[in-house]
Parts: structure tokens; sequence; C-alpha cells
């Protein structure tokens, strides 16, 4: 039996093919990176380099991870090792990474799975998304690329190639689901590589399948692609305009002792840079200028 699925504009994908297809691609493009085993030299992956490269990447570009995701198995080889450190040591390592609260709960994570799960990752989605910092993205990429078990993996990048392969105008993020959806009946049940094929699509929408100007001269996939039949893979997906972020000010102290020594404070976990050490400062607020923050600062005799 042959499994198709229709695209938005008529096309159809016939799903073993096209896993076939990509899958032959990543064995010979896929992009050697420092948590990916492998496979021809018999190398199978690790569970913790795979999570942690997986928390790194949350929010962050392959370019930025890589060095502090080599820092991190170096000091800390095993999770259990990673468990054992003091938090403050955690955190510094982490600095530059931003998004700091993944930094808390990689360390608690760290924790529970070396005391309550012997130090071994749990092997399915449905556990993994209960431990600290795991969502569904993560404990999907986990199951696929540690354990090879079939999971829907879907980040930025393979939504965006979904959205061309199955020509999905609706804008993102309305269309999160459906491209969701559609990326889950690729997957859905395939036992066959899962974890290779979860980062296939990841480097074809990190290096072929781009935001700006896909090349789609030399992607695997151009013939299953119904955008790219009808032109139209540069317009796509669409986006509905956010909201501009907010622009807010607040005084920052430099606090001097006799001894020279400057005042430093932990800055509160759930806020901004949380759990960092910084310098103290008064409240953020978006309406205030330069001067309102020098004036609310004199009234409470601050400077
Ligand atoms: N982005 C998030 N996870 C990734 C992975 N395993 N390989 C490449 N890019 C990624
Ligand atoms: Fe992306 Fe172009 Fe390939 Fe379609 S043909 S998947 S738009 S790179």
């Amino acid at each position: 039996m042959t499994l198709s699925i229709a695209s938005d504009n008529g096309q159809e994908i016939e799903i073993n093919s096209f896993r076939k297809t990509i899958l032959g691609w990543y064995d010979a493009h896929a992009r050697a990176l420092p948590w990916r085993a492998v496979k021809i030299r018999g190398e199978k992956p690790n569970p913790y380099h795979v999570w942690l490269s997986e928390v790194m990447l949350q929010q962050t570009t392959v370019v930025t991870v890589a060095p502090y995701f080599e820092k991190f198995i170096r000091r800390w080889p095993e999770v259990a090792d990673l468990a054992a450190a003091p938090r403050e040591d955690v955190m510094h390592e982490w600095a530059g990474l931003g998004y700091y609260a993944r930094a808390r709960n990689l360390h608690k994570c760290a924790q529970v799975v070396t005391q309550e799960y012997e130090g071994k990752f749990p092997d399915t989605q449905a556990v993994l998304v209960t431990l600290p910092g795991i969502g569904a993205y993560t404990s999907a990429a986990i199951a696929a690329i540690a354990f090879d078990r079939p999971a829907n993996v879907v980040d930025g990048n393979i939504e965006r190639v979904m959205s061309r392969l199955f020509t999905v105008k609706d804008p993102l993020p309305g269309s999160k689901k459906h491209l969701a959806a559609l990326a889950g009946q690729l997957s859905e049940g395939r036992r066959d590589r899962a974890g290779d094929y979860a980062q296939a699509l990841m480097d074809l929408g990190a290096g072929v399948c781009t935001p700006t100007s896909p090349k789609c001269g030399m992607c695997p996939v151009q013939k299953f692609c119904s955008a790219y039949v009808a032109g139209i893979q540069a317009d796509l997906p669409k986006k509905t305009k956010k909201k501009p972020k907010p622009y807010k000010r607040a005084a920052v102290y430099w606090v001097v002792n006799k001894k020279k020594e400057v005042l430093f404070v932990r800055r509160p976990e759930n806020e901004m840079l949380g759990g960092m050490l910084g310098l103290p400062t008064g409240g953020w607020k978006e309406s205030q200028t330069v001067t309102d923050v020098v004036s609310g600062a004199k009234q409470q005799n601050l400077v």
C-alpha cells in the first residue's frame, strides 16, 4: 500500500518515497555536529548529549550552541556530574546563552534523572515530557534522536518546510497545529530511523529550505514540493505581524563601598535574567524617559 498526503493545492506526497529520499540525502549531507552520533563509525546516540544539545538549541542557533555544548560535556562528562555541580557553576557556564530559566531547569532535570532514574534518561516521550525544562518539542526530539522512537518533532525549521511542501497559506502562528498535523502524517508510527528523519528535516530547513531564498535547485525533495511547483515557495510561510516589543527603561545602580567593592545582586528567579548576578536596578517601565528614571531615583535618595 502506498500512503499519500494531499497538499493544500492538490499535489500528493507519497510518504515512503519522501522519507526514503530525505534520509538518502541525510546520509550524504548530514551536518557533523558535536552532539550527533556518527553512525558509520558505529556510534550510538548518547541520551545525555542529545538532551543537553536540545535544551541549548531551544532558542539558540547551532553555531552559538556548539562551543557551549563542548564546554559542558568536558566539565561534566555524565549527567550525574552535572547534577552534583553547584548551581552557580552551571549558571556561570551558561552565561551568554540567554533564557536563563533553561539553565535552572537543566540543573533540576539532571538531578531528577540522577536521583529518580539512576542516571538513565527515560526513553519515551510521555515520561520525558514530565521532566523539568522538557516540553512537547524537546521530548519528541529526545525520544526520536536518542531512542529512535516514532515522534512528531516540529521546530521552526520543520514548520517552514511543511508550509512549503504542502502550500499552507494560513499565516503562522495560527497555522502551527495544521503544520504539526502534516508533519505528524509523515512521521506517525514510523520506526525507520525516526531520529535521522527528524534531523534530516532540521538540516534541510537550516541549509536548503532557508527562510529567505530557499535553495530549491539543490533540494532533494523538490519534486515533492507543491509550493516549488507553483513557484510561491519564497512567499511561505506567511506570518501574522507580531506586536512590537515593548521598550522599557530602568535605573541601574553602581554602588561602591569604602573598600571599592561593587554591589551585585542575585536576580529574582522569575524575572528577566533570573538567577544571574547583576547590578541592582529600579523598576522597569515602558513609559518613563531617562529623565523620569533619574528623578525617580533622586526622590528615593538613591542617587
Ligand atoms: N536544532 C534543534 N535540534 C537540532 C539537531 N538535533 N540538529 C540540528 N539542528 C537542531
Ligand atoms: Fe524548500 Fe524549495 Fe525544497 Fe520546497 S523545493 S522544500 S521550498 S528548498
